[in-house]
């Protein structure tokens, strides 16, 4: 799960997505990363911290790292949450494998409609809020998506 400074978006798809994931046994590894330097080695934001408490998910051992072209190896499917960390991604990847495991988190939800989660970051409650409602229901579709259970 990439999105732009890892302490917003990104580790909250990363809690979800790690909720689910364990609940429903999934062997699957999951991370996440910022595209930008400023906030590496910090706990998420104390606002996506508490919205994501209030939902019963814990965030708050997360701690911000950068993304790097080794993600590429390590991971089958990269996540990013608008289309500048899209480019961000993109221009690191060296081969067309690579790139084909870049998508939008919301494609799974709204499949070729290029949808973005919203950056709350200079935003209110009802912001995060909203965030975690498509979060939440883009990595249901994910997990529905990647494991046929429909
Ligand atoms: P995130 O949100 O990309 O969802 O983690 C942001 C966090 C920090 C900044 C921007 C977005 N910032 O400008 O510091």
């Amino acid at each position: 799960m990439v999105c732009l400074g890892n302490i917003c978006r990104s580790p909250l798809a990363d809690g979800i997505l790690r909720s689910k994931v364990s609940e429903k046994k999934l062997p699957w590894m999951v991370d996440s990363a910022g595209t930008a330097a400023y906030h590496i080695g910090n706990p998420p934001d104390h606002r996506m911290i508490q919205t994501a408490k209030d939902k019963g998910i814990d965030i708050s051992g997360l701690r911000a790292r950068r993304f790097t072209s080794e993600d590429f190896l390590a991971f089958d499917r990269i996540y990013v949450m608008d289309q500048s960390n899209y480019k961000n991604v993109l221009s690191m990847a060296n081969s067309n494998a690579h790139r084909q495991k870049v998508s939008l988190l919301l494609d799974h939800l709204y499949p070729n409609k290029q949808l973005e989660v919203p950056d709350p970051y200079y935003g209110n409650q009802s912001d995060f809020d909203a965030v975690f409602t498509l979060v939440n229901e883009a990595t249901e579709a994910l997990i529905s998506d990647l494991t046929n259970d429909k």
